[in-house]
Parts: C-alpha cells; sequence; structure tokens
C-alpha cells in the first residue's frame, strides 16, 4: 500500500482505530479523520509506534455537522493531491432522539448523511487518483431497516434500533447507487458487516438502558475483537482480490446478499436526491 493514501472516519476507536492501524502496518499514508483532539492524538501515536509509520496525520471533523465536513474536506485537499481509499467507517448509536448542528437528526446526520456528503465532495479527487476506492462500513441490521421517507428524522416515532437500522440500510442503498454512477470511472464502491465486535459504540450512548449495558458487558468477551472487525474494512481497501468488484455488499471478506429493499433502485434513487437537497450538494459544491 506504499503510495497510497487512505482516509478513515472514526479512526480513533473500535474499528476504525484497527482498521487505521492495518494500513499503517502495510505502509499506506493514513488519514484519520476524528472529532476529539485529545482522543485523536492519543489513537494518532498509538498507530504511529507499532505500525513505525511516520505518514499517519490526524484531521479533526464533527460529522455532525455539514459545515464541519467542508471544512474536513477543503483541508485535505489543501494537504493532498490524491486520495486513493475512502473508509466511511464513523457511527453512533443513540436510544434517544437527538437534533445536530444542522437541524438533522444525529444518528441520520452522521451515520449517513455525513457520508453522502464527504463521498460526493472527495470524488473529484478519487476520480483524478483512479484506480481508487470508497468503502462503507454498513451492518448486518441493514436488513431490518426500512427508509422512512415520509419519517427519515424519526419526528413522529424514534427509536435507536430503528433510526440505526435505517442508517445502515442507508448505506448499502448509497454504495449500490455510488456504484451504478461511478461505472468507467476506475472508482469502485463496495460496502461491508464488520460482524459484531467488542467496541464501544453503545456504551457512549449516555442513554442506553443500564439493563442493555449489563447484557452487553456479559457478552463483550464473546464478540470479535476490533482487530478481526477490520479485517473485511482492510480487505477491501488494499487486497488486490477486490481489484475493479464495485457495488457488492461483504461479510467476512466474502460477497454476501444484502436486504431485498437494498437493491431496490427506486429506492436509492429516492434516498440520493433527499440527500442531495439535505446537503445542499448541487448549490453548494465545495
Ligand atoms: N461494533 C459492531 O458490532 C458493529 C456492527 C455493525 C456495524 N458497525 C459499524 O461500525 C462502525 C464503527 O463502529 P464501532 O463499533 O467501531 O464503534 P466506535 O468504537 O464507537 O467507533 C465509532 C467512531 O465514529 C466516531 N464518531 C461518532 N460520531 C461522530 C461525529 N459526530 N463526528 C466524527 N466522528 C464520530 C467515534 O468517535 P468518538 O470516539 O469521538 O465517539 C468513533 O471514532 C459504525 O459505522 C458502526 O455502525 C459496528
Amino acid at each position: 500500500m506504499k503510495d497510497r493514501i487512505c482516509m478513515i472516519t472514526g479512526a480513533n476507536s473500535g474499528i476504525g482505530k484497527a482498521t487505521a492501524l492495518g494500513l499503517a502496518k502495510s505502509g499506506a499514508t493514513v488519514v484519520m479523520v476524528c472529532r476529539n483532539q485529545g482522543q485523536g492524538e492519543t489513537a494518532l501515536t498509538e498507530i504511529k509506534a507499532p505500525s513505525g509509520n511516520e505518514s499517519v496525520d490526524l484531521m479533526l471533523a464533527d460529522l455532525a455537522s455539514q459545515e464541519s465536513v467542508r471544512r474536513l474536506v477543503k483541508d485535505f485537499k489543501d494537504r493532498h493531491q490524491h486520495l486513493h481509499v475512502l473508509i466511511n467507517n464513523a457511527g453512533t448509536y443513540l436510544t434517544k432522539r437527538q437534533v445536530a448542528v444542522d437541524g438533522i437528526e444525529t444518528t441520520f446526520a452522521v451515520n449517513y448523511l455525513a457520508r453522502f456528503l464527504l463521498t460526493n465532495l472527495l470524488l473529484d479527487t478519487l476520480k483524478n487518483s483512479a484506480p481508487t476506492r470508497i468503502i462503507d462500513v454498513a451492518g448486518a441490521y441493514h436488513s431490518k431497516g426500512s427508509i422512512y421517507f415520509d419519517d427519515l428524522q424519526g419526528e413522529k416515532d424514534y427509536d435507536g434500533a430503528r433510526a440505526n437500522n435505517q442508517s445502515k440500510l442507508a448505506n448499502v442503498l448509497f454504495t449500490y447507487e455510488l456504484a451504478r454512477r461511478l461505472k468507467g470511472t476506475g472508482v469502485t464502491a463496495n460496502c461491508l458487516h464488520p460482524g459484531a465486535v467488542a467496541t464501544s459504540l453503545v456504551e457512549k450512548d449516555p442513554d442506553y438502558p443500564s439493563s442493555m449495558r449489563l447484557l452487553y458487558k456479559l457478552f463483550k468477551p464473546f464478540l470479535k475483537s476490533p482487530e478481526k472487525g477490520a479485517e473485511t474494512s482492510i480487505y477491501l481497501a488494499s487486497s488486490p482480490e477486490v481489484e475493479g468488484i464495485t457495488g457488492k455488499y461483504f461479510v467476512s471478506k466474502k460477497e454476501a446478499k444484502s436486504s431485498k429493499e437494498s437493491y431496490d433502485e427506486s429506492v436509492s434513487r429516492r434516498l440520493w436526491e433527499v440527500s442531495a437537497k439535505l446537503t445542499k450538494m448541487y448549490e453548494n459544491a465545495t
């Protein structure tokens, strides 16, 4: 992976941090996107030292804020001419509905809309650097989700699992739509389920019920380690086996079938149009 520049969001913890470490070990230039400077700097040190790779960089962004995503893209383009791998990994789980700075429900904003905006704003660089790869960390719970066009942001009916499942389905639909739109450009788009991985995702949720917290604590030792959970992301980012493969869903480094709704092109096209409006993408390109 020498001479390959890889951006990973949510790189300070869990699967994202393990992915950043794996790619740093392979010799890639790694751009870690984190929201908290202190946690980002700690993770940066913990990745640089064991990988022996000095080409690891930290960039700060709050993905709940579209202005922050736009600033991230500008800062990245000021520093780098090329981008070979974009891994949309950051995610959140919120039991209670929260609204982020743009007035958009936070799970939808972070888990999906930020990825839509970030990816689209980086497409010119990805195309100019082709062959390049976009990887979306979705999840198996996408199959329990639906896209609630009449209540995308859970204003009428919010539930943490419902919001998470919808956002993960949106990740898969976005990947498939991107792959269709990027045909012939040398940019591929694939998504994945990392497995059930022992991270702090739900533990960070201040409203995660105490009974569920206890249950999670009991089960955590039996879940995959973040290193194992990062294997499919690293595989999709670096393996020659998937060169040119696009528009697929992977589990344990193998192509898998995603849910029926995820293949519905009318849903993915509609979601794209709604997302473009919510991010003011056509009015307001970087
Ligand atoms: N763990 C699993 O079993 C599992 C299963 C299926 C899918 N996934 C997916 O895997 C991805 C990684 O999750 P994980 O399990 O590794 O959890 P994690 O350790 O909590 O990692 C999530 C990352 O996203 C970052 N993030 C959250 N909100 C952000 C924001 N507003 N701006 C910037 N960064 C933000 C977090 O930063 P902070 O540390 O600052 O919060 C953290 O770095 C997620 O997309 C998740 O949905 C996980």
